[in-house]
């Protein structure tokens, strides 16, 4: 009797101050052709307690999807939710109509089958929805994934690379559970997920291992270190690896971010250790310190625990050092750059809400914000005059962090990125080429990565101009090379080109592309609009080499 109340005595305390659940790793995917299903499921993070949420072929997150530089990928992305979705492939450079923004509209039902030019170098990126003003609730609710690319470069180096054994994905989101078992909606969790367990614990071996951390959280910035103080090399950021390991005990990680980060576990077997976030060292301007002006949270202001390493024994080929040096970088020079642009945040708000804006603007599904050339370098100088820090993310680009008011960013923080935490009144500048295009109908954004403020329109747009097409893609609408009639129109509507057509899309007065048909360079379709609502649309059609456009009116 003894016995078996002091075992229950350890088991209640080892449930109190240790770890108790094993980290979910998403299966690593390496095909051709991808299939994500967005669905509706019910998931236990807790044993015998439902929860609702929204998963990519999974109850929550989604499958690793593993991609190959220079290789082409092909991902469908099913919509079973009852709602409009998309998809968003953050941080790879992949052209404007493949990129998953707001205008790429899946409805419920749906399927969209994207396909593009892996380009980005070895690297940890990640896939979520992207729709209009939904991107926080579906995030929320769980639809997000890793990309993981891999290149020859890469390759050649000597890096724990076998998934789920000596190199593991490490997703750090908060989420608060309300009575039924359901997550709240908010800008803060009280309880942390990683992968989607809650108190995990992770069997590491003894020997060099490598966490690719992402904060997939809606607003908390993370603090990361370990418990013991410990240093630990950071061998990549937000769009592959650095120059080389930048050894460091704290880094910082907002909204969108990823750090690959280098652990030695050598000679450690038996031991444990603690990935924590030191949420007391934040700043009162960062989202997750205890700035009594905004919403609280249990976990705002103080330090806790992240996920629990057990150091377990060696592989049979274990990595035993960190490399001295990783990749050449070869960011754009300043002499490069062709313009500087400043984008100047405003704004009072809290850490779910608005208003906040970037220039005074706020997001207009129907206004192009910036118009970059092809292949052009830019400095864009983010200056944050509003009332807290934002993780201010740009698409289809990586860039290099210049300065930070003047300083050269942490050697960890000098590699390729994508999202840059812009602290209040800091300036921070980055400089970028512009490499793929993004056409006026299928613009880049570029937001805030708190999820909410993103959704709260703290966002603008930017189309990337291939010079080569750019001044007939800017031929007025009506332009005699087509012509659409009749118009208005009960239903059916004949589309003529004077050249062979290669698609074309409808755009309704929200942006949303409601009506997409390829046409294999003819001349003249029909199209029925009978099934669409009532009002005005935007015909684009595609091909020589330009779009061009028409209104029209299904009456
Ligand atoms: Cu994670 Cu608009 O991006
Ligand atoms: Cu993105
Ligand atoms: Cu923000």
């Amino acid at each position: 009797m003894r016995y078996t109340l002091a075992l229950f005595g350890t088991a209640l305390l080892g449930l109190a101050t240790h770890a108790q659940n094993p980290l979910a790793i998403p299966p690593a995917l390496d095909l051709d052709t991808f299939d994500l299903v967005v669905d509706e499921h019910v998931h236990q993070f807790f044993p015998g307690i439902n929860t609702n949420t929204y998963g990519a072929s999974a109850e929550y997150l989604g499958p690793t999807l593993v991609l190959h530089k220079g290789d082409t990928t092909n991902i469908r992305v099913h919509n079973q939710l009852a709602q409009i979705t998309s998809m968003h492939w953050h941080g790879m450079h992949v052209p404007g109509e493949q990129d998953g923004g707001p205008q790429l509209v899946i409805e419920p039902g749906a399927q969209w089958h994207y396909k593009y030019a892996v380009k980005n170098p070895a690297g940890t990126y990640w896939y979520h929805p992207h729709p209009h003003e939904l991107t926080a609730e579906q995030a929320n609710m769980g639809v997000a994934g890793f990309i993981i690319v891999q290149d020859e470069e890469e390759a050649q180096l000597e890096l724990p690379r076998t998934y789920g054994v000596d190199d593991f994905p490490v997703v750090v989101q908060d989420r608060t559970f309300i009575a039924n078992g359901d997550f709240a909606f908010g800008p803060y969790g009280n309880t942390v997920l990683v992968n989607g367990t809650p108190d995990p614990y992770l069997e590491c071996p003894a020997q060099v291992v490598r966490l690719r951390l992402l904060n997939g959280s809606n607003a908390r910035v993370y603090v990361l270190g370990f418990e013991d103080g410990r240093n630990y090399q950071v061998i990549g950021g937000d769009g592959g690896l650095l120059a080389a390991p930048a050894t460091t005990d704290r880094l910082w990680l907002s909204n969108g971010e990823r750090a690959e980060v280098l652990l030695d576990l050598s000679g450690m077997e038996g031991d444990s250790l603690l990935l924590m976030s030191y949420g007391s060292e934040l700043p009162q301007t960062v989202p997750g310190s205890n700035n009594m002006m905004w919403e609280s949270s249990a976990l705002n202001g103080i330090d806790f625990p992240l996920l629990r390493i057990r150091v377990t024994a060696p592989t049979a080929q274990p990595v035993t050092t960190v490399p001295t040096t990783l990749v050449a970088q070869d960011p754009p020079q300043l002499a490069e750059a062709v313009r500087t642009r400043t984008k100047t945040l405003a704004g009072m708000g809290m850490v779910g809400m608005g208003m906040f804006t970037i220039n005074g603007l706020m997001f207009d599904m129907e206004v192009i914000n910036d118009t970059v050339q092809l292949g052009s370098v830019e400095v864009w100088n983010i200056v944050n005059n509003s009332n807290m820090a934002h993780p201010m993310h740009i698409h289809g680009v990586s860039f290099t962090v210049l300065e930070r008011n003047g300083v050269a960013p942490p050697a960890w923080e000098q590699g390729p990125k994508d999202v840059v935490l812009v602290d209040r009144l800091e300036s921070v500048k980055l400089i970028m080429r512009f490499t793929e295009p993004a056409p006026e109908e299928w613009p880049y954004m570029y937001h805030c990565h708190n999820l909410l403020h993103e959704d709260n329109m703290m966002m603008l747009q930017y189309m990337v101009r291939d010079q080569t097409t750019g001044i007939r893609t800017e031929q007025p609408s009506g332009s005699a090379r087509i012509s659409a009639y009749p118009s208005p129109t009960h239903g059916q509507l004949t589309v003529t080109t004077t050249y062979p057509a290669e698609h074309l899309h409808l755009v309704d007065a929200m942006g949303r592309t409601v009506l997409r048909t390829g046409l294999n360079g003819a001349r003249t379709s029909t199209l029925d609009l009978a099934p669409l609502p009532r009002g005005t649309y935007v015909l684009l059609v595609h091909g020589d080499g330009v779009v061009e456009r028409t209104l029209v009116v299904r009456e």
